[in-house]
């Protein structure tokens, strides 16, 4: 039976992955943690505590407190929070990462990592980028991204620590705001679609990227923590891909439920700069093969998945 701590659980993803994992394994096998405190529209019942993953005392207290055997390590800062302040995203995003596969180490427990689309730069190949592709990102975020998913496959082949991760494309979900990431607009279009009719967004209207709906996030976190490790050839950083779009496409499919949707462009350099040295679409043989990695939604699927909770929101009053 898992016994399972989250770090950054109160995020876009760790505030689904959390509900997740307990409906699964239960609510008090399910510690979430972050560095800010729980609030009342947080994520529920099941045991909560405050803790900066950098504070690796605090850290291996929690492990020994609750008897941790996995841990999910979600804590980071985003592309665009971490352009802003690089050496802030190199502390969180790489002394957090270390300090957690240090107790791992001790503790004996498996870590599950998130890396990103943004581990890749302008020299990798952009359609269908291949799993063992040339890394040289040109952004703090990216460097913190490849550098972790080294250290991650290093203390699998040094210590023979349980590491295992996805490079995950940009993220929409109707939970929790995304947390200041340069794929933000496609959750935010949703958003201003049905509560304004309208969306001015932040990149060209043809920049493609890499785009997956969150309940095959969280299937893909819970997915690779489950699979057989003997199958496992690749371990911190698997291509999964569901969708490849550009905000055009997006308010194209928009526009099949709110026909007046307008969308207008006013663009931001600094995650425009981002998302062009990010790959436009991945291939993720490896992941289908050695875990059998599959997404269900597509774009259409999500779009009418999103709109709709989204609508049925704003008629209760909360949106
Ligand atoms: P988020 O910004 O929404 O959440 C991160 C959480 O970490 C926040 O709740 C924050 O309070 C917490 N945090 C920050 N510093 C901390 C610290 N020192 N100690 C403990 N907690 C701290 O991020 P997310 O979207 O949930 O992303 C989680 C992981 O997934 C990150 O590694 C991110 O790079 C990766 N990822 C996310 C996406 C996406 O589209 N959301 C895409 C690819 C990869
Ligand atoms: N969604 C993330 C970001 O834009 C990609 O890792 O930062």
């Amino acid at each position: 039976m898992k016994r399972i701590l989250i770090t950054g659980a109160l995020g876009q993803i760790g505030s689904e992955l959390t509900v997740e994992l307990r409906k699964r394994y239960g609510t008090d096998k399910v510690v979430a943690s972050d560095l800010r405190p729980d609030s009342p529209t947080g994520i529920g019942d099941g045991p909560f505590e405050q803790l900066d993953c950098r504070d690796g005392k605090a850290l291996l207290g929690l492990v020994r407190k609750y008897r941790i055997d996995t841990i999910y390590h979600l804590a980071a800062l985003l592309s665009a929070v971490a352009e802003k302040n690089p050496q802030k995203a190199w502390d969180i995003n790489l002394n957090g990462l270390y300090t957690v596969l240090e107790v791992a180490r001790e503790e004996g427990c498996a870590v599950f990592t998130p890396s990103s689309i943004g581990s890749f730069g302008p020299t990798t190949v952009k359609n269908f980028t291949p799993q063992d592709s040339p890394q040289r990102p040109n952004s703090m975020y990216g460097v913190t991204k490849v550098a972790g998913e080294l250290l991650c496959d290093y203390y699998h082949h040094r210590f023979g620590l349980d590491t295992r991760g996805v490079r995950y494309p940009g993220l929409i979900s109707n939970q929790t705001p995304p947390g200041g990431g340069t794929t933000d607009y496609a959750v935010d279009i949703y958003y201003s679609a049905v509560k304004e009719g309208r969306y001015t967004c932040f990149l060209k209207g043809d920049t493609y990227l890499d785009m997956m709906y969150m309940p095959d996030a969280l299937k893909a976190a819970i997915d690779i923590m489950e699979a057989n490790p003997e199958r496992l050839r690749h371990r911190n950083a698997f291509n999964v891909t569901a969708m490849s779009f550009c905000p055009e496409d997006q308010a194209a499919y928009i526009r099949k439920y709110i026909p007046d949707f307008e969308i207008s462009y006013v663009v931001d350099p600094v995650r425009q700069a981002l998302a062009n040295s990010w790959p436009n679409s991945l291939e993720d043989y490896a992941a289908r093969v050695e875990w059998g990695w599959e997404p269900v939604f597509d774009l259409e699927m999500m779009t009418r998945d999103m709109l709709q909770t989204l609508e049925k929101r704003k008629k209760e009053g909360i949106l």
